[in-house]
């Protein structure tokens, strides 16, 4: 054999990829100056769907102007349908056309998919440029505008494509929530709900007194809303950003969830509330942690119930989904292992049970099945 070399491409990184999240009222202006002191990107991009677009985007490309910074606009469909590669081409397209390049910065402006999709585009154009998080629903606000998992849907799956990027900085603004509707409060209620329940008592006992000033969307209860849910699960991702074990606990309620939500979707011509199909697996969840003994008291599921049922979330699977098809679902998640679907359960309000070192853990299908019944 011929004598074979090598050469090592050393590539071992230590990155910062540190970011602040900005908590406040009408933070249009401070946004527009933060760019203006902290990026160096000339051309700036507002990615944003129709909805947010009609209410706000024009006070905001007016903050610009008056610090006399160009922008443009990008506009997509309002809704989960236009979370796909399609729309990111079209903005890709229009990207490329309008001579934008490296030096581009994204203002990811809008609800949980605008963040997906925005700060997927953000980091595959031109192998990826700057963008900042401007999340205006309680869900973008708690949850999906940080962490840096983005991505986009596609026929085999959903967030089947997608890239781990960073934003540079998180703006949460309690203003805009006044226009969100009230189905969204309590779609993004249910994922603050799961934090309380996966990390902080407090925080649950706090949803429970606020919740009224939630509902209607009082600036100071959102503002203390977004930073207990951040600080959840920033701590979360701090400490695991690749999903090897703790940050799991944030799937609490999701594996029936999701089964539920893809069952939904899948007979429904609406979209089925991400937010909904969470609150009744959470239900399932708690219900499993008290069969498999995880410490979780028959009171620690009233009381999750009472907040949930208080929220005007649903607790009970709907009834046109059947209890086999949801089994199937959940043996086929990209999470299971072994065709068996893993649940991260709690063992009191405030704090997840490990299973032999891990967060999550797996049941006996015939458990799963009576406890599904249970759950209507
Ligand atoms: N990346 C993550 O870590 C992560 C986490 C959770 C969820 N997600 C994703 O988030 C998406 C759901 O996010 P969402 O619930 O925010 O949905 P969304 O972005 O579709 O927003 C919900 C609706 O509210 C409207 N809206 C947004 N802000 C508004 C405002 N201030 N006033 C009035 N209307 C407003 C939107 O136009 C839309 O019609 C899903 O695609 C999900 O996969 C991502
Ligand atoms: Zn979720």
């Amino acid at each position: 054999m011929e004598k074979i070399d090598k050469q090592k491409i050393k590539l071992k990184q230590h990155i910062d990829e540190s970011y602040d999240i900005f908590f406040g009222e009408n933070l249009f202006l401070f946004i527009v100056k933060w760019i203006k002191k902290n990026s160096s990107e000339k051309r700036i991009v507002i990615i944003t769907d129709s909805n947010v677009a009609e209410l706000y985007s024009d006070k905001l490309k007016a903050e610009f102007n008056k610090e006399n910074m160009k922008t443009e606009v990008f506009i997509f469909p309002a809704g989960e349908h236009s979370k796909n590669l399609e729309t990111a081409m079209k903005i890709i397209a229009e990207l490329s056309l309008k001579g934008f390049g490296r030096d581009s910065l994204v203002i990811a402006f809008g609800g949980g998919v605008t963040g997906d999709l925005a700060g997927f585009i953000a980091g595959i154009f031109n192998r990826g440029v700057d963008y900042i998080q401007v999340p205006t629903t309680i869900l973008a606000q708690a949850d999906s505008s940080l962490g840096g998992k983005t991505g986009v849907n596609t026929a085999y799956g959903k967030n089947l494509l997608g890239v781990i990027k960073q934003p540079k900085a998180v703006f949460i603004d309690a203003n805009v929530i006044k226009t969100l509707p009230a189905q969204e409060i309590r779609n993004g209620l249910a994922e603050s709900i799961k934090h309380a329940v996966i990390k902080d008592k407090h925080f649950f006992e706090w949803i429970e007194k606020n919740l009224e000033e939630i509902m209607a969307a009082k600036p100071p209860a959102i503002l203390t809303l977004a930073r207990y849910n951040c600080k959840i699960k920033g701590e979360v991702v701090e400490k695991d950003p690749n999903e090897k074990n703790l940050r799991k606990i944030l799937n609490y309620g999701h594996t029936i969830g999701h089964a539920i939500e893809h069952l939904m979707n899948k007979q429904g011509k609406e979209v089925y509330p991400h937010g909904y199909a969470v609150s009744i697996g959470m239900m399932l969840a708690a219900r499993l942690a008290i069969a498999l003994k995880t410490g979780f008291k028959q009171a620690d599921l009233e009381k999750q119930e009472q907040l949930l049922k208080k929220a005007s979330l649903p607790i009970k699977i709907p009834r046109e989904i059947q209890n086999e098809e949801i089994l199937k679902v959940i043996s086929l998640d990209k999470k299971a292992k072994n065709g068996n679907a893993l649940f991260c359960l709690p063992s009191s309000i405030g704090k997840m049970a490990v299973f032999d070192g891990e967060y999550s853990t797996i049941a006996d299908k015939n458990l799963i099945l009576r406890l599904l019944d249970e759950t209507r």
